[in-house]
């Protein structure tokens, strides 16, 4: 039996441990695995692939990006905007099915975020055999606890406020980091509070400027002339837009990106103290995978084998509490996990004191 893998979406750490950990599992079944060339395109007839048998494998585990490619633009592209989807041509399905068979593929298993998993479950509909795996480092996917790359975003944020910490205390400076999660707020608050953050503003609590200048004039009060606020990219304020890098054009996704910068002028205009912002960017979605999502990668892939070999087709591999499991891909696309205001986790950083801007 042969089974294929591909990459689609933003790359991030762990791609590659999620491939090595399917082919090393399928070789231990005695099936051969292929890796598709540059996201979905590369399955369309003549097909373009290469081999991942044992020596392709080697090294795979800590490396960043993706060896296979990855789009998250073109003809396979199913996110057009916020929350909505695009349906394919039933053609293209078509030549995807007759490009499959021609491979000599019995199933494939996808590794992507809402986009490429949105694509996957048409395919399934279609009549394709296909299992999925989570992976974003904005951590929305619903279904399951963490997708894989999370938690490498969340470490290199730390890293980055760590370091901003030592120059805004040095500097007697606020300190803005803007991060990445798309409309998820979830890599600002983990990050924020494993940082030590004293203001961290998400997309799900639109915020007020008079709180966080409030809360920084309060650390003035008490000595501590420094502060840290950590902004998610789709962090805005009441009443306000979301920020964006570039007007997308209406066949793709709007990229944000920006709200950084407009957080510290304005807390720079407002309290008249020296303000400095920081955009970690892609950063953030480079280098190797923690050991957390090494080891997550691992068991993903091998689960996702398992679910192939179950003939449990148009399922996504899932992280829930204690369990690795299972759920439709159906129900894991089309709407976007995000931070509760009034969860656990909101809840903390408020106890900590942390300002969440509302
Ligand atoms: O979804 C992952 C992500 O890194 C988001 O956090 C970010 O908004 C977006 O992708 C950036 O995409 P691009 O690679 O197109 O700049």
């Amino acid at each position: 039996m042969r089974i294929g893998v591909v990459t689609g979406g933003g790359d991030c750490p762990g791609l590659n441990a999620v491939i090595r950990s399917v082919a090393k599992a399928a070789a231990r079944r005695s099936w051969e695995t292929i890796g598709i060339i540059g996201g979905y395109d590369g399955l369309l007839a003549p097909g373009n692939y290469r081999s991942l048998d044992y020596q392709a494998l080697s090294g795979l585990l800590v490396r960043g990006g993706t060896i296979l490619g990855t789009a998250n633009q073109g003809q396979f592209t199913a996110k057009v905007g916020h929350g909505e989807h695009r349906q394919l041509p039933v053609e293209l399905l078509a030549r995807v099915k007759d490009g499959m068979a021609e491979l000599g593929l019995s199933a494939l298993v996808t590794i992507g975020g809402d986009g490429s998993l949105s694509i996957a479950q048409q395919f399934y509909e279609y009549g394709i055999p296909i299992v999925g795996v989570p992976k974003t480092i904005d951590n929305d996917l619903e279904g399951t606890l963490w997708t894989f790359g999370f938690d490498s975003a969340v470490a290199c944020a730390t890293d980055a406020i760590d370091r901003l910490h030592t120059t805004a205390e040095s500097h007697r400076r606020v300190m803005v980091l803007e991060v990445m999660g798309r409309y998820a707020g979830w890599i600002a608050l983990y990050a924020g509070v494993a940082g030590g953050a004293d203001v961290i503003l998400i997309p799900e609590i639109p915020f007020h400027y008079d709180r966080i200048c409030t809360a920084i004039q309060e650390r003035e009060k008490r000595g501590r002339h420094f502060s840290i606020v950590v902004v998610a990219e789709g962090a805005r304020e009441c009443d306000g837009e979301f920020i964006t890098a570039a007007s997308a054009p209406n066949s793709r996704e709007a990229r944000l990106g920006g709200i950084g910068g407009v957080v510290a002028r304005q807390i720079e205009a407002k309290l008249n103290k020296e303000t400095r912002v920081c955009v970690l960017g892609h950063l953030q979605r480079g280098g190797t995978p923690t050991s957390f999502d090494r080891a997550l990668c691992s068991i993903f892939g091998a689960h996702a084998v398992e679910l192939i070999a179950a003939k449990d087709f148009g399922t996504m591999v899932a992280f829930q509490g204690t369990q690795i499991t299972a759920i439709p891909i159906s129900e894991a696309v089309g709407r976007l996990k995000t931070v509760s205001p009034e969860g656990a986790f909101a809840r903390t950083a408020r106890a900590l004191g942390i300002c969440l801007g509302d």
